[in-house]
């Protein structure tokens, strides 16, 4: 009876596995957990365990042999092959003598290589019932006791279809694992096994080495006693499965041996640096690896995701903030880096002719995603440490094309100025960020460079992707900018530079002017007469010592801080005050604010000041719409101080807040209302009515500057803030957390 059960709400009818250690038994447990098939029969070359599978639960009946089923199986059901791949064969003989063609048989094997020749070598080509699989979801655990029917929720599955492979069959189990929470790609078999082999096998070639080496040696007693965090991290894998990875290495050797031999290359040159104290090659290895680990985390938070660090962190889940209601908000603050000018800074520093040193560069997500992309492009780049950094420039014309799109994560910033100096290379790029950059327009900036003569496409919408075909022959434009924007004028200006002849951009408003100065600073011919900006390209520019203000825009939540919160005084040291991004301060002192600059110089061309800030009871203004690009990043924040004032403050002339990371408009309106502020949006702004900030959940809706703005608002607020999807603070402020408990504000970060 069984045998014939209809397939009715459910993908499959029989699934049936072959091979019950920690994968199978964990599809085993998965499968009855989601419900996706009638009966789930199990097999193993031990029988014992299968019957401990079908006492414990885990699979529904159990086989000692697959000709007792064999005769029954058709379309509906599925063979999962789960055994060590060097049992494979065998396994998969059986299964062509038994099976009828029509059912579906897949695997979980680490080598997909060798499964596909197996597979064709045995059907004499290769079988369209076959779906060649493997799930990146191991664990060094082992066997059925391990079992765990989440173990392939948020974990990637690779299949490795053949040209031969049935599209049904395919599609069965594609939706097979996406019912466990996975999600499915489909690679080329050779790249599959190449990838492996660097970023799985060679990592535990390395581990068990490791261990091996230091468990050979007499005082092993000694040095296992006192291994600490460290040792535990890098050589957790080394307590894996010695027959798996035996099978692994034998049947992936050659694509292993090539990972092997590049690694031996780079230790050994390690190795060298720290023999000869070479003091700079090691901070180069260093922290050349430390910025790609936090940068491509980013890109694929999923690889990490559910997976904990040593110190109890984990990397790249979002995070929410609690934030208990009080602060006394009296400290002096360091603020990290200017964000436009560190992002600048390599850009310039990367195209210019000699070294360019940078200190006070900001360590945060998005400079470290224009970072990466220079390294893409072959530039060498020491640091950062401390927030040094040292370029080497590759001169103008010196960029390497990337071998893969650059991926420039949330920055809005790398993607339109980066494609302003790429339209001028020789070489075609594409350009591609998360989801909230992925949703920003691109067209402002493919408009005029398309003008220029640039070839560059959005996607039809105008947004990323952003792909370029770089080419010589840039043409001088005179541009008048159809909305206020740094970027926009920044693009241009990095184009320009490509273009023999004159170019000009006219403002309808000011705009932070960092490219301008920059760019001056390292020799380029570039002149403002008020609102147009001049520039001669096609000139070497010359490297330089670059020094970075602390952000303004990152000091502004520090400084709405202290201008709500009554006995407050706040000391924020170098700031940067150029009068293009001073808006806040304005703003804020027309609400009554009491800010005073006490002590002023310049970094080169960029004028900084100590900023002192006391409480002084705010008034709702109408804020001046000439203020509105000189603060556009401020907004969140201002935002509270207006919640925090006496009566009405009123912004109009900002639309340009919607395409920010997000609707800040939205994003503000809704969740000062659910902390019970009256607010008022409108398409270019909003209406404020100050009164008392209660509590309650708010989402960030993953936009940095949101997130922090609501965070500070909690020093005003009369019960806990909780603020959700935070993650993205670590873009442009990365010490945040920190300095709000210097300023006595009860934040806790908390995994979502
Ligand atoms: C920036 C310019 C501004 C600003 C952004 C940084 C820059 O964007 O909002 O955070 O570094 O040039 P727009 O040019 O889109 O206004």
């Amino acid at each position: 009876m069984r045998d014939e059960l209809p397939v009715k709400d459910v993908l499959i009818n029989r699934l049936v596995i072959i091979g019950l250690g920690l994968i199978g038994a964990s599809v085993a447990l998965a499968a009855k957990k989601k419900k996706i098939c009638h009966e789930v029969i199990g097999l193993n070359r031990q029988f014992s365990i299968v019957i401990a599978a079908k006492n414990s639960g885990v699979i529904d009946r159990a086989v000692e042999d697959l000709c007792e089923i064999s005769l029954n199986l058709n379309k509906n059901d599925l063979i999962l092959i789960c055994v060590p791949t060097l049992e494979f064969e065998s396994v998969l003989r059986e299964c062509q003598r038994l099976l009828r063609d029509c059912v579906t048989i897949s695997d979980v094997c680490s080598v997909k290589g060798y499964t596909v020749e197996t597979a064709k070598a045995l059907y004499d080509c290769n079988p369209s019932q076959y779906v060649p699989g493997h799930p990146i979801a191991g664990s060094e655990k082992s066997g059925l006791g391990a079992a765990d029917p989440e173990l392939f929720a948020n974990h990637l599955v690779i299949l490795t279809p053949t040209l031969k492979t049935g599209s049904k069959n395919l599609e069965l189990v594609k939706r097979f694992w996406e019912e466990f929470g996975a999600s499915v790609c489909c690679m080329d078999t050779s790249r599959h096994d190449e990838i492996l082999a660097s970023t799985s096998h060679l990592p535990h070639m390395l581990a068990y080495s490791l261990v091996g080496t230091l468990a050979s040696r007499a005082d092993h007693q000694d040095i296992f006693r006192f291994a600490a965090g460290g040792f535990k991290d890098f050589t957790r894998i080394a307590a894996s499965d010695p027959r798996m990875w035996r099978d692994i290495a034998l049947t992936n050797r050659r694509a292993i041996v090539n990972a092997l031999d590049c690694s031996l290359t780079d230790l050994h040159a390690l190795r060298n640096a720290v023999d000869s104290c070479d003091s700079n090659t090691l901070m180069e290895i260093f922290t050349k690896a430390q910025s790609a680990r936090k940068h491509l985390i980013g890109i694929h938070p999923n690889v990490f995701k559910n997976r904990g660090n040593s110190d109890g962190s984990k990397d790249s889940c979002e995070i929410k903030y609690l934030i208990r209601p009080g602060g006394h908000c009296c400290a002096e603050l360091r603020i990290p880096g200017d964000k436009s000018i560190s992002h600048r800074s390599l850009m310039i520093g990367a195209i210019a002719t000699g070294l360019t040193s940078v200190a006070g560069f900001l360590e945060g997500e998005d400079t470290l995603a224009t970072l990466q992309a220079f390294r893409d492009m072959g530039v060498v780049i020491e640091g950062p440490s401390e927030g040094k950094l040292l370029i080497y420039g590759a001169g103008l014309n010196g960029l390497q094309k990337p071998l893969q799109p650059l991926y420039l994560g949330n920055s809005g910033t790398s993607m339109r100025l980066l494609s302003g100096l790429l339209v001028g290379q020789d070489f075609e790029v594409e350009l591609v960020g998360d989801a909230s950059l992925s949703k920003r327009p691109m067209n402002r900036i493919a408009t005029p460079l398309k003008r220029m003569g640039a070839c560059i496409e959005t996607l039809a919408d105008g947004f990323p992707p952003v792909k370029i075909q770089g080419s010589g022959n840039l043409k001088s434009i005179d541009y008048d900018m159809p909305m206020a924007s740094a970027q926009v004028k920044s693009s241009i200006l990095l184009a320009s530079l490509y273009v023999n002849g004159e170019c000009s951009v006219t403002e309808p408003a000011p705009t932070r002017d960092h490219t301008e100065r920059m760019l001056k600073e390292f020799g380029c011919d570039v002149t403002t007469e008020k609102s147009k900006i001049v520039i001669r390209g096609d000139k070497k520019l010359i490297g330089k010592c670059i020094e970075i203000p602390s952000d303004i825009s990152s000091a502004a939540f520090f400084m709405v801080a202290a201008a709500i919160t009554p006995g407050s005084s706040v000391l924020l040291r170098n700031i940067g005050v150029n009068p293009t991004r001073v808006g806040v301060v304005n703003i804020l002192r027309m609400m009554g604010a009491d800010i005073k600059f006490l002590y002023t110089s310049n970094y080169g061309k960029e004028p900084v000041a100590d900023i002192q800030i006391k409480y002084r009871s705010l008034v709702g203004i109408d804020i001046p719409e000439d203020q509105v690009a000189l603060a556009i990043d401020e907004f969140p924040v201002i935002f509270v101080a207006a919640a925090c004032a006496t009566g009405t403050t009123r912004l109009t002339g900002a639309a340009e807040l919607r395409v920010k990371e997000s609707d800040r408009i939205k994003a503000m309106s809704d969740g000062l209302k659910i902390l019970g502020i009256e607010v008022f949006p409108a398409t270019d702004g909003l209406t404020i009515i100050g009164g008392a900030i209660g509590g309650g959940e708010v989402d960030s809706l993953g936009d940095h500057r949101i997130a922090m703005a609501f965070s500070i608002a909690a020093l005003r607020a009369e019960s806990e803030i909780c603020v959700l999807n935070c993650k993205n603070v670590a873009t442009s402020f990365p010490t945040f957390v920190q300095l709000s408990s210097e300023i006595g504000l009860d934040l806790v970060a908390e995994s979502q």
